[in-house]
């Protein structure tokens, strides 16, 4: 048989990070081997996002570039798969006749019957069916040869609508996976050498809601706690409404969960807060920072801010900038509004002007970095355990890995270490990284 070649182009979150190992996965038992030359496809995968219309131009963009490639080679089989596609459904075919294959969120598991049909029917196929997705989250995805950490879907969907968000409406309501199959998958993922698992999941704060019988976030993490070989367990993304004093207390107790939260916060204002359906206030928000920075005083806390929802004043913008200086996230992730068809947000009066919302974010940027450069800084002189990946990117001589708390770390030794566990001692902070010294054991 000849060997047939899959490429794979992954756009957005984690979570489509994740997806497109589980389609690998599925493709390569149908004979696919993983290409890293686009040129060299016979199957060409896009895993594609829409969060914000940035992602949507992205995707598009690419996909004319990968449509030429159809007229060299007609053979070729173009899917788009993931929540662009959730979304436009038939629609992708007016923009790119030469897709052949347009699945969305909850179709993954189908993958290789499509992938038939197509070949062998010569027509193009359009499934985005909300139906089966947790057959989807449960494909096994094996870790690569060395691979030190994965990811682990624990829960798919979104039941929050924040006013801006498309997620509820492509990725579906939320599901969680039974513990059972969580808890199988990690020890599979121990016996292959995994260290390190990041548990997946729009507010992986909710976990369980619908399960019968009922397990919830905290009972999940104490028993992956318990799993031999696993030494750190991470968890992403986490709503702030959701987030429980026994989570919180987790922080505190549980020697594998790592010190470090992303909490999106969103906004500083009140105001803005209700408008976009977050269901906290600032000072919700606020209290609850400090009561993990009480239980874990080394925990990084991370975030994701919106400039310019409709509606945001200079004042309201002031109260998110006022959070940030109280605070002082170690990094944030930040945007400009961007208005999505079908949320609630776009019946909102008051649209902020392009230039101010540039403004907004150019401001609030720099006053991160130079957040985030104080507070690596402030690092000098602590002993942080390292989990060593490997070769650093810098040096021939350095090592890399990262710290609990989620900070990249240079460091002179042999790629020996790689999947150690060591201690470092910090000497440099930078904005996006580390550099320390190794303490011999
Ligand atoms: N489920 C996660 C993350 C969802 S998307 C959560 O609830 O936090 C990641 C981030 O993208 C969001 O936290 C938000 O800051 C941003 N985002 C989502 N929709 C957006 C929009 N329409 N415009 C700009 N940013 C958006
Ligand atoms: Fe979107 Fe809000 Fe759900 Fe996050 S919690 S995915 S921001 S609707
Ligand atoms: Fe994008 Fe879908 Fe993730 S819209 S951010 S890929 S859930």
């Amino acid at each position: 048989m000849s060997k047939k070649y899959l490429y794979i182009e992954t756009f957005g979150c984690q979570m489509n990070v994740h997806d497109s190992e589980q389609m690998a996965v599925l493709m390569q038992a149908e004979g696919y081997r993983l290409t890293s030359d686009v040129h060299q496809a016979d199957l060409i995968l896009m895993n594609t996002c829409s969060i914000r219309e940035k992602a949507e131009q992205k995707a598009f963009s690419e996909l004319g570039r990968l449509v030429k490639l159809k007229e060299k080679k007609p053979e070729l089989i173009i899917g788009f798969g993931g929540c662009l596609a959730q979304h436009l459904a038939d629609k992708v075919y007016k923009r790119a006749a030469a897709v052949d294959l347009v699945f969305g969120t909850h179709n993954i598991h189908q993958l290789p019957v499509m992938i038939e049909k197509v070949q062998k029917e010569h027509k193009k196929i359009t499934q985005v069916k909300f139906f089966d997705r947790l057959r989807s989250l449960g494909i096994f995805a094996p870790p690569p040869e060395g691979a030190l950490s994965a990811f682990v879907s624990i829960m798919q969907g979104c039941d929050n609508y924040c006013a801006y968000c498309v997620v509820p409406y492509l990725r579906g309501p939320e599901m969680s996976r039974t513990p059972e199959d969580i808890l199988d998958e990690i020890r599979k993922l121990a016996d292959r050498g995994v260290k390190e698992v990041t548990l997946l999941g729009q507010n992986v704060n909710s976990y369980g809601k619908h399960l019968d019988p009922s397990c919830n976030f905290v009972t999940l993490i104490e028993k992956i706690n318990e799993i031999d070989g696993i030494d750190r367990i991470r968890f992403t993304t986490s709503h702030p409404k959701d987030l429980s004093n026994e989570l919180m207390d987790c922080f505190g107790q549980l020697s594998k969960l790592c010190e470090h939260i992303h909490l999106p916060v969103q906004s500083g204002s009140n105001r803005i807060l209700k408008l976009m359906n977050r269901g906290y206030t600032a000072q919700d928000y606020l209290s609850k920072v400090e009561r993990l920075q009480s239980i874990c005083p080394q925990i990084s806390i991370t975030s994701d801010i919106i400039v310019g929802f409709p509606g945001e004043t200079e004042q309201d913008y002031q109260e998110t900038i006022d959070m940030m200086e109280k605070i002082r996230f170690d990094s944030v992730f930040s945007f400009m509004y961007s208005e999505r068809e079908g949320t609630a947000a776009c019946n909102l009066p008051k649209k902020v002007p392009l230039q101010e919302k540039r403004l907004r974010l150019r401001q609030l940027q720099l006053l991160q970095e130079a957040h985030t450069q104080q507070k690596n800084t402030g690092l000098k002189g602590s002993v942080q355990e390292v989990l060593v990946e490997g070769r650093s990117k810098n040096s021939h001589q350095d090592v890399m890995g990262r710290t609990r708390c989620w900070k990249i770390v240079n460091f002179k030794g042999g790629s020996e270490l790689t999947g150690d566990l060591v201690r470092v001692e910090i000497t440099r902070g930078f904005l996006h990284s580390l550099r320390g010294e190794l303490i011999k054991p």
